[in-house]
């Protein structure tokens, strides 16, 4: 890696149209914020940036629904959403917002010189206009049929129904969302950047210098750059977001993605007068965290305007995380279906680190992953009360009851393999959280940090010290086993207290208490250290560190979930904003789908899976054979409803084990965008083991 002298960390800029939930938390906020802790923890120069996206469509239409202005959205929920990012301790350097005037005149000042660098063409194109709303629609806000499978609610961009991609020419009887009037063509001017003009550039630098990016992200660029680009508008048809600054253009505003990540050099700008340094020097690390739905935006789009510019920097990685699921549904906010981290911090107060450690242990990094409450309770009550929280206080209670509440003295002379093997495991932690958080792998940081905990656990069930305590009348040398344990597991909680910090800052700041530590002991280059605490120091009396989380509080909030979700049917449906249809994975040879061996089978029988909420063990007629197929949809389907079934098998999948059970092969689904999972089959009953092709 280049030797940096400063770090630029972004964190995507949530819209104000909403407060933001968990999975915004887990996908972009949480990641960031873990590794910015861990740059100022290793005294690395860095700052973090962030602030609220408050233009785009969302906003306006929401504005006009709710009959107030879009200031007034954007200043409510600007308001929500800081106090939630604060409440869980990230720790942004300046948390900015798009509607401020330094940004105005920083994303127009840099559309202007784009423009008098002729890097857009203009063009008039016809686009539809609800004249009783008197607004151009975004393809979003058309409605009508679909021209391939005949639903009437199809938006313009999108069929839900049957997934086609369409565009709003191609919907028969459209109508608009706000107003459902009919609407009509217009012709409009707007400024299009050409994208494939960078075409090239962005190969190289991607495809060849940037082979270390996350798969993830890599596939999807590749995929966007295998297909072609094309040029795109860069302004848009509003009165709400920065004005296109030529004197032409009435009416007309910088679209919402060209003035976005501009944002995160107005709000440096903000922040220190020495911006120039972050966004203009070879020497700066510039890593923008983002959610998936972003990849397209942060590494084609911006790069492509900030080459056309010429005077800053690229990104050097985009860690993007996919997406997390509740309860096995996809979040939907128009649905209601999800978790406010507002009413969280509510609902828990005290308990940030819980939610902050569930996110972190079950981060979409590669995937995407579902959030449970139940899990949220299980890894609450097992690990952080029961490992963590037990380890530290245990420690802490012995040291006042066999070790005078002082630390005691470490005696060399009987330092025994169990000692070395805890101060050897001190160590590999320190190395492999480094690893981990230098590449962006935050569950496995976070899962060493945990494992150390467990060993420390495991020591002192081992050692027994309170046993030892018993028999120290009879054998006074046994104290001095019996401070050993106590000054390694006390050097031990020092030491979880620097692994922690940037994972659970609240928890290491109530350990930086119990250990009247100072908080520069959380420097990384302490990690590792036997020498934290003096002994001879006294310690303040333990408290406990993490509560338990009950049943009932489980439940409530499970029960929420769902409520909410019905109060919102009851209401009017609202498209939800799309950000961009994902593009197709990339092409692959007739060869590679021939290998696959599609038949059709008839599920015989369907059972629960214990202690797995998810899934189903299936056993499926494949005509000449029966076999056992464990699937992922016990959430969707009960056991009973999906007996007698026609499924596609994949049959020739190499079977996987699942919670012990061996599972040969899988059934196909066809999931729509809220995450409903629907059987793929023939239309007429076929014998099984019939071949599909
Ligand atoms: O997807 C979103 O929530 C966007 N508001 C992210 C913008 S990131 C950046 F470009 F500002
Ligand atoms: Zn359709």
């Amino acid at each position: 890696m280049k030797n940096f002298k400063r770090h630029l960390i972004t964190a995507a800029l949530p819209y104000a149209n909403g407060p933001v939930h968990i999975g915004h938390m887990a996908g972009v906020y949480l990641p960031s914020d873990i590794f910015v802790r861990f740059l100022r923890a290793q005294k690395k120069e860095v700052i973090f940036v962030c602030g609220s996206d408050e233009h785009g469509v969302p906003i306006t239409i929401r504005a006009m629904k709710e009959n107030v202005s879009p200031q007034q959205i954007v200043d409510k929920y600007h308001q929500i959403i800081k106090e939630s990012m604060l409440g869980m301790g990230i720790s942004f350097d300046i948390y900015s917002r798009t509607s401020n005037p330094v940004h105005h005149d920083t994303a127009a000042a840099f559309f202007k010189k784009l423009y008098d660098d002729g890097a857009f063409t203009e063009k008039i194109s016809e686009q539809y206009f609800d004249e009783k709303a008197n607004t151009f629609l975004a393809d979003r806000y058309i409605i009508g049929t679909c021209p391939v499978c005949g639903n009437e609610n199809a938006y313009g961009d999108q069929c839900e129904k049957c997934g086609s991609s369409l565009s709003p020419e191609q919907l028969i009887n459209p109508r608009s969302a706000l107003s459902d009037s009919i609407p009509v063509k217009r012709s409009t001017k707007h400024w299009y950047l050409q994208l494939q003009q960078y075409e090239d550039w962005l190969k190289t630098w991607i495809l060849e210098d940037h082979k270390e990016w996350k798969p993830n992200v890599y596939g999807q660029c590749k995929s966007w750059l295998d297909n072609g680009l094309q040029s795109r508008a860069m302004t848009r048809d509003s009165n709400w977001g920065v004005k296109v600054p030529l004197p032409d253009a009435e009416g007309k505003v910088l679209y919402v993605w060209f003035d976005a990540p501009i944002g995160y050099i107005s709000a440096t700008k903000e922040l220190t007068d020495q911006w120039k340094d972050y966004w203009q020097r070879e020497d700066t690390r510039l890593i923008h965290f983002i959610g998936k739905d972003n990849i397209v935006f942060h590494c084609i789009i911006f790069p492509a305007m900030l080459k056309a510019h010429g005077s800053y920097i690229f990104p050097e990685n985009v860690p993007a995380n996919e997406f997390l699921n509740i309860e096995g549904q996809k979040v939907s906010t128009s649905r209601n279906w999800a978790v406010w981290v507002n009413e969280y911090l509510e609902d828990f107060p005290g308990c940030e680190d819980v939610l902050r450690y569930v996110l972190c242990a079950n981060a979409p990094e590669t995937k995407d992953n579902d959030f449970t409450w139940k899990d949220f309770q299980e890894r609450n009550n097992g690990e952080l009360v029961n490992i963590f929280g037990n380890f530290v206080n245990r420690t802490m209670v012995l040291m006042h009851k066999l070790c005078h509440g002082k630390v005691p003295v470490f005696h060399n002379d009987i330092m025994d393999e169990k000692d070395q093997q805890l101060i050897r495991d001190i160590h590999s932690t320190k190395t492999n959280v480094e690893y981990n958080i230098e590449h962006f792998k935050f569950r496995e940081a976070l899962f060493e940090v945990m494992d150390l905990a467990r060993k420390a656990n495991k020591y002192m069930q081992e050692k027994e010290p309170w046993m030892l305590a018993k028999k120290i009348n009879e054998d006074p040398a046994l104290q001095k086993s019996i401070d050993n344990c106590i000054h390694l597991c006390l050097q031990l909680t020092a030491n979880l207290a620097i692994f922690i910090n940037p994972f659970l800052p609240f928890t290491a700041k109530k350990l930086l208490h119990q250990l009247k530590i100072v908080e520069r002991v959380l420097d990384w280059e302490n990690a590792g250290s036997l020498k934290l605490l003096s002994v001879g120091y006294s310690l303040r009396p333990p408290e406990l560190l993490f509560r338990k989380i009950e049943d009932e509080e489980i439940e409530k909030q499970i029960l929420k979930l769902k409520q909410g979700q019905i109060n919102m049917e009851n209401q009017v449906n609202q498209p939800e904003e799309k950000n961009e249809t994902q593009p197709l994975k990339p092409t692959i040879q007739f060869d590679d789908f021939s290998k696959i061996d599609l038949r059709i089978g008839v599920i015989l029988e369907a059972e629960k899976v214990e202690k797995a909420d998810k899934l189903l063990k299936l056993v499926i007629d494949l005509g000449s054979e029966t076999r056992t197929i464990v699937s992922g949809i016990a959430l969707h389907f009960t056991p009973e409803e999906i007996i007698g079934k026609q499924v596609v098998v994949v049959a020739n999948l190499a079977p996987r084990k699942m919670r012990g059970i061996e599972s040969n092969g899988m059934i196909l689904m066809a999931e729509d965008v809220h995450g409903k999972l629907f059987f793929v089959g023939p239309d007429s009953s076929l014998p099984p083991g019939s071949k599909v092709s």
